[in-house]
């Protein structure tokens, strides 16, 4: 019997035109170039001008379908991973598949698991098309973080950005083996007893209002280091894939600092591992597909490469995936 993979058949992404180095920010708070540099990697951040995350969710979407080659009707599944939605309700997925121009009553939901959400979303959409309730789906990551940051926290502001990735997936058919193009495996977890240590301040149901990010950044990062290759090896050893076979890591863009520890525990050379976190700083769950669009239309990830996704954030969430393109 056949086995049904989800294979990435189109890629996009999309960065506002905006940006704010690390020298502007230095007139926003007091912070240096060299302070953020040495200690999280980053340079600078593109920043939204008037345009919502829907609006740079759907930049990366079209981007994404048109490399596919596919036409909207054929998209029977859009998922949008974010924690910055435009609205509380709908789903901003929703306001996306419209714009696409997807066929009425083609489902879309938005997905919230923070800086894991794009994996986890990837996941979602990989076993509605195992299950045969989808064929083409739209996999969005995309946020607008400096709509919930605090410009007058340094240890915070320094961090964020915001931007959007997407892949197409489409139903193909495997052979159930570690050979097979598309998503090959994927491992979610979230652990609750962290909620406080990394959130925001408000939100509908208790503030009415979104808040701001705050964290406990050393809890974070402790966390960070050990649960990003926990599920990047649960993901292989799924897959059925040794650390020996993975041609590209592309870690969540947090911190230089964690992504270096994270490839040595996974004992992986430096040259695998996929790092922008220097233009766009941290923007969540747009972080892992706007490095995987970049580096395939690059040509960096070519065809047939296996690479290995891995994620940490709020919840807290963490979660791996497998996938040969
Ligand atoms: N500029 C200058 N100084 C600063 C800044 C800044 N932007 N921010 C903090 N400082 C100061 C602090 O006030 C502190 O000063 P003090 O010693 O006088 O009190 C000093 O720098 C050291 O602060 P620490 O918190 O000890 O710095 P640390 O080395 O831990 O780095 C950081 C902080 C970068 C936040 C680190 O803890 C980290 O990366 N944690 C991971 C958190 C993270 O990346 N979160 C993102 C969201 S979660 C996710 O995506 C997984």
């Amino acid at each position: 019997m056949k086995f049904i993979r989800s294979e990435i058949i189109g890629h996009g992404h999309y960065a506002p035109k905006k940006v704010l180095t690390n020298d502007d920010m230095a007139k926003i708070v007091e912070t240096s170039d060299e302070w953020i540099t040495t200690r999280t990697g980053i340079k600078s951040r593109c920043i939204v001008d008037g345009e919502t995350t829907g609006d740079i969710a759907l930049r990366a979407a079209e981007m994404a379908v048109k490399t596919a080659g596919i036409r909207p009707e054929e998209i029977d599944l859009v998922v949008l991973a974010t924690i910055t939605p435009d609205n509380t309700t709908p789903a901003t997925s929703a306001k996306i598949a419209a714009k696409l121009g997807v066929k009425p009553g083609t489902p879309s939901f938005d997905m919230s698991a923070a800086c894991s959400g794009f994996v986890y979303a990837l996941t979602q959409a990989d076993n509605m098309i195992r299950l045969g309730q989808a064929k083409t789906a739209v996999v969005i990551g995309a946020e607008t973080l400096s709509k919930i940051t605090d410009w007058t926290d340094r240890n915070t502001c320094v961090l964020f950005g915001d931007g959007a990735g997407a892949v197409v997936l489409r139903a193909t058919e495997g052979e159930g083996t570690s050979k097979d193009t598309g998503i090959l495996a994927s491992k979610l977890y979230s652990d609750g007893t962290h909620y406080d240590n990394l959130c925001t301040t408000g939100g509908p149901s208790s503030t009415q209002n979104p808040g701001f990010i705050t964290m406990e950044g050393k809890e974070v990062f402790k966390f960070a280091v050990n649960s990003m290759p926990e599920a990047a090896l649960a993901a292989m050893e799924l897959a059925g894939v040794s650390v020996n076979e993975i041609d590209w890591l592309i870690p969540h863009q947090a911190n230089i600092r964690i992504i270096e520890n994270v490839g040595k525990k996974l004992e992986l050379p430096d040259e695998k591992v996929i790092v922008n976190i220097a233009k766009y700083g941290n923007t969540s769950a747009a972080t892992i597909p706007m490095a995987l669009s970049e580096k395939i239309g690059d040509g960096t990830i070519k065809k047939g490469d296996l690479v290995v996704l891995t994620a940490m954030g709020a919840g807290f969430t963490w979660a791996g995936a497998v996938i040969r393109l």
